[in-house]
């Protein structure tokens, strides 16, 4: 049984759907990696899942988490599945830390409320976790405000705090959007680390396809509150099948040897979720548009392992994927 199963889920604002009958599971310990451009639902889905949406937010489908349905569970059952069984990163750690509590308390604090410890143990057990997450000193990180740390830093306490429940499942959205290149890969690195060690399951949301080339083992590529294309990450940025996931691989600067001088982007905008066109979403910026994409929207087909919702693609039966020239580390 997959540890997260989410089923036809939906987000509504007012009359404005946002995130569009989205399905995806996982498994114990297994990463997914949760991609597209601004706009394209991802938070929302990880809002959802968490229980986090504003009251007037309208959520329909089903989410089990261990076989255990989220939607219409009371406030309590949410409340002891986040920071226990489910932990959750955000992109700005100084969102998340008390500015006015040093590190140590901030952390004991969750010990103490989860697991009950007594504040010494709570401090040893800190010390640990950050030193997992490769806080050279960790004594003293556990004296210090949040803003005597650097960025890195911080997001590194922020994932040394989401483990110390013991989480099974890991939400991070774009845990290091903020970081530089260097940074961003150590906490990456950790976060690998972590997740083998303690068999962790990961849904990593991030717009970097590098990310999540180097980091999941599975991949969803989302558009305009859909998921268009999901599979095996080796296989889909290998052979994308979605005219989207091409595009957006082809946008991408090359990750290893030169890069080229100007970057080139995928033309025109996502829709406006409250303009949704009527047909396939991407169609007005798709390069291989037919009529059909035009009139109705495609079903995303599943078959051995990996899905696309494209009528090109569906019409070309078997032939499906765009050979990409990039290389991925
Ligand atoms: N409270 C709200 N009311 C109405 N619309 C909302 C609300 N919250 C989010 N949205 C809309 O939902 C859509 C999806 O937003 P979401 O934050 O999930 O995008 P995202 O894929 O995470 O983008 P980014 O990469 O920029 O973080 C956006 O069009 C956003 O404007
Ligand atoms: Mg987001």
């Amino acid at each position: 049984m997959s540890l997260l199963a989410v089923d036809m889920l939906r987000v509504r604002h007012r009359a404005v759907t946002v995130v569009d009958g989205v399905s995806f599971t996982l498994a114990a310990g297994e990463s997914l990696g949760l991609v597209g451009e601004s706009g394209s639902g991802k938070s929302q889905t990880a809002l959802a899942l968490l229980g986090l949406l504003p009251a007037t937010a309208a959520v329909g489908g089903s989410i089990r988490f261990d076989g255990r349905e989220l939607i219409g569970a009371g406030r309590a059952q949410l409340d002891r599945l986040r920071g226990s069984r489910v932990a959750m990163v955000f992109q700005d750690p100084m969102s998340s830390l008390n500015p006015y509590l040093r590190i140590g308390v901030q952390m004991a604090e969750v010990l103490e409320q989860h697991r009950g410890s007594a504040r010494s143990a709570a401090f040893r057990e800190a010390a640990r976790m950050l030193d997992a997450v490769r806080i050279a000193n960790p004594a003293r990180c556990l004296t210090q405000y949040p803003h005597e740390l650097s960025g890195g830093m911080r997001q590194r306490v922020l994932i040394a705090m989401a483990l110390l429940a013991q989480p099974e499942l890991l939400i991070a959205d774009e845990p290091t959007t903020a970081l530089d290149v260097t940074v961003q890969a150590e906490v990456l690195a950790v976060l690998d680390d972590l997740r083998r060690d303690l068999r962790l399951a990961l849904l990593l949301i991030t717009h970097d396809l590098g990310v999540v080339s180097g980091h999941c083992e599975r991949m969803a590529v989302m558009y305009a509150g859909r998921i268009v294309e999901s599979g095996p990450t080796v296989a889909v940025l290998a052979l994308p099948a979605h005219p989207y996931t091409a595009a957006l691989l082809a946008s991408r600067p090359h990750l290893v040897g030169p890069r080229p001088g100007r970057l080139p982007s995928i033309a025109g905008q996502p829709p406006d979720p409250a303009r949704r066109p009527p047909g396939c979403a991407f169609a007005p910026r798709c390069r291989q548009v037919v009529a059909a994409c035009l009139e109705l929207a495609p079903i995303l087909r599943s078959e051995s392992g990996r899905a696309c919702a494209c009528h090109v693609v569906e019409g070309a039966s078997g032939s499906a994927g765009h050979a990409t020239d990039r290389n991925f580390a």
